[in-house]
């Protein structure tokens, strides 16, 4: 899923490719007011917004970032009035539909994470089909959380280990985080190195509570539609510029 047209940028000479974040994880924030702030009705915002997830995935994959992961639809989200959340159904089954050619001229692999079996059926058949017809492609890895909630994650990982517990397959003291990590939907991918949030909330909104444990997180005031390359640019600038201590000291 890029966006047109299909010139690859390169990486800002200030970036170091070294010390790039191998995986970005977004909370794309702010949909809803920048199409009221514009008297549009909220979907105008969802609408923009694929724009600019389209644009970051690129971004990513033409600088050689090997994972983007975007919080699409929380578990909390069915709240929404059923217009909007019936939109975004129908936004996520469009989008995957147009963009899978592209997708696979870009060598993206796409898989979808969180409770998918209560999508509407339709969803969950593109689903399928992006995630089968992608599944061996080598360039980046391109998740997207939806109807997916932290919490439900892990409870979710805890029922599967208990079960493997109760048939004796395993002993309690088997389990650590490795065994836990594998038991999660992200298990293959490595932890979200960076978080950005836009539109300016300083929470995590319970998205990817274990593996965020140690990802430095970039809030932005900017809307979520108005999130540009230059941004993201500045937010790997101040990614680089932290000193990740993953709770150990400096050495001197
Ligand atoms: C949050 O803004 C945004 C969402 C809940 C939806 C985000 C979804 C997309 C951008 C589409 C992605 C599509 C695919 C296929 C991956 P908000 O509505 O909470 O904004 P507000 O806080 O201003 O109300």
């Amino acid at each position: 899923m890029t966006a047109e047209p299909a010139v690859q940028s390169p990486l800002p000479a200030d970036l170091h490719r070294d010390r790039l974040p191998h995986h970005v994880a977004v909370i794309m924030d702010g949909n809803g007011r920048w199409a009221q702030q514009r008297g549009l009705p909220r979907i105008m915002g969802h609408r923009r917004g694929v724009d600019t997830l389209k644009r970051l995935l690129r971004q990513c994959s033409d600088w050689g970032i090997g994972a983007l992961t975007a919080y699409a639809f929380s578990t909390e989200n069915w709240g929404r009035p059923l217009e909007e959340v019936g939109f975004l159904m129908t936004l996520f089954e469009r989008v995957l539909r147009q963009e899978l050619t592209e997708m696979m001229a870009e060598n993206v692999r796409i898989q979808f994470v969180g409770n998918l079996s209560a999508l509407p059926e339709s969803l969950q058949g593109e689903i399928d089909r992006a995630m089968a017809a992608t599944r061996h492609n080598a360039g980046i890895r391109f998740t997207v959380a939806t109807n997916y909630g932290g919490r439900q994650e892990i409870l979710q990982a805890c029922r599967a280990i208990a079960a493997q517990v109760q048939r004796g397959e395993l002993q309690p003291d088997d389990i650590d985080e490795n065994l836990f990590g594998r038991h999660l939907y992200t298990a293959d991918l490595r932890d979200p190195d960076l978080l950005i949030r836009t539109s300016g909330e300083m929470r995590i909104s319970n998205f990817l509570l274990w593996q965020l444990a140690y990802a430095e997180i970039y809030v932005t005031q900017t809307l979520w539609p108005d999130f540009t390359a230059l941004e993201f640019h500045q937010a790997l600038q101040a990614y680089q510029g932290r000193d990740r201590r993953f709770g150990k000291v400096s050495p001197q």
